[in-house]
């Protein structure tokens, strides 16, 4: 049976396991559309494991997620909280070239209760790179709640101070963070890093951020596969994901929406920042692969994304307090917000978003893409079966 065709794609069944608390499976069904990776059981909580603890200088590094298994000497962990950080002024150079050298490593940090206004979130983010993306406000200046356009509301919360309600454009547009995703692979000119800021004390256990290890997933696939995969290219297109999210709504975006946002061409396969790893750059944003029909694109793409969400792969975050923060790199990770649901508790999430500025920063441009084209009609989806759990 056939189960990724454009038509019937956007009407499967969706299913959020690995939610944090876990969601009830809303269906039996074999036509389901598994947004939420494997469905096994969630790592549901970031263990502050703190005899795993080490210094580096004044900082305090306790990674979250360690392999199975060893390979090499390099580090191969995912994530990590950072302690030891004055953030009660402006960040000195010095800390910052550390930091993004464990990032590097880590590819998501988690800070608690740094204690960060909107200013002070924007002047670290600018400390990461030159450009910051500058908020498109969709759903209108005039109902921006926060007043800087270098901060995106992903709160739960309207300008009134009331929670989003579910007949509203702005709560079916956010269902699309509960897919995995990348922020920004969108764009063409793509960002590097999110930093996503809590403000306000959240409801204990309400309030999770789930991410997936790009780097790991990729290196753990079979060779012959990895070689097919390297030379493809994705296009990628938010009213995809947002139509995936919220398939009646977004079934067709306004022309304003679609106007502000084309489809932009990214390589599959990416170069990692450091450590000369590798990473799959995919997202829900994910719509074609170059080359290929719809409904063969669309098995491959939600084939990795299920890849890379294997609870080996994944942890999710819990906001704890008010002044939490957590900066994951877009380009080695993907990560996913809980869906909203009609009895969430106010949760106020602010996210600045830092440009790229390496050298995959522009993805892949017009005579790229028809050369990825040519090449990539030469691989039929057969070669590149794998085994979900090998
Ligand atoms: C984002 C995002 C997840 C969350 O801000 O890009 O996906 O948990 N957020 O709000
Ligand atoms: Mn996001």
């Amino acid at each position: 049976m056939s189960t990724f065709t454009e038509t019937n794609i956007y009407s499967m069944p969706r299913v959020y396991a690995n939610t944090c608390p876990e969601a009830e499976s809303s269906s039996s069904s074999s036509l389901m559309l598994r947004l939420e990776g494997s469905g096994e059981k969630p790592r549901s909580e970031v263990v502050h494991d703190s005899s795993k603890s080490y210094r580096k200088g004044s900082l305090t590094i306790t990674p979250v997620l360690h392999p199975c298994t060893e390979s090499s000497t390099r580090s191969t962990s995912f994530g990590a909280q950072v302690d030891g950080i004055d953030w009660s002024r402006p960040i000195p150079e010095d800390i910052i070239a550390q930091l993004i050298e464990i990032q590097d490593e880590y590819a998501v940090l988690i800070f608690r209760k740094t204690g960060l206004d909107n200013n002070r979130h924007v002047a670290f983010s600018q400390q990461l790179g030159q450009k910051l993306e500058i908020n498109p406000f969709f759903y209108g200046r005039e109902n921006d709640r926060i007043g800087d356009p270098f901060l995106w509301d992903v709160s739960n919360i309207n300008r009134d101070g009331s929670i989003v309600q579910p007949n509203s454009r702005r709560w079916h547009h956010s269902l699309g963070n509960a897919l995995w995703h990348t922020d920004s692979s969108y764009h063409q000119e793509r960002s590097k890093y999110s930093l996503l800021l809590s403000h306000g004390t959240p409801a204990r256990g309400g309030s999770w951020t789930h991410f997936a290890d790009t780097r790991q997933a990729y290196e753990d696939l079979p060779q012959a596969v990895k070689g097919m995969l390297d030379d493809l290219v994705v296009e990628h297109d938010l009213w995809h994901s947002r139509r995936l999210g919220s398939p009646t709504i977004f079934k067709e975006p306004l022309p304003q929406e679609r106007a502000t946002k084309p489809p932009a061409y990214h390589r599959l396969v990416q170069q990692a920042p450091a450590q000369g790893r590798k990473a799959l750059y995919i997202a829900a944003h994910a719509k074609l692969i170059v080359g290929w029909s719809y409904e063969d694109s669309q098995k491959l793409i939600w084939k990795l994304i299920d890849w890379c969400t294997q609870p080996k792969y994944v942890f999710s975050m819990e906001w704890l307090d008010g002044g939490d923060m957590v900066w994951w790199d877009n380009r080695q990770s993907m990560h996913r917000a809980n869906p909203y649901t009609a009895s969430m508790t106010a949760r106020d999430v602010r996210r600045a978003t830092i440009i790229d500025d390496g050298p995959f920063a522009w993805g892949v441009m017009d005579q790229e893409v028809a050369a990825a084209k040519q090449k990539a009609e030469k691989i039929s989806m057969g070669q590149l079966d794998f085994p979900q759990n090998p």
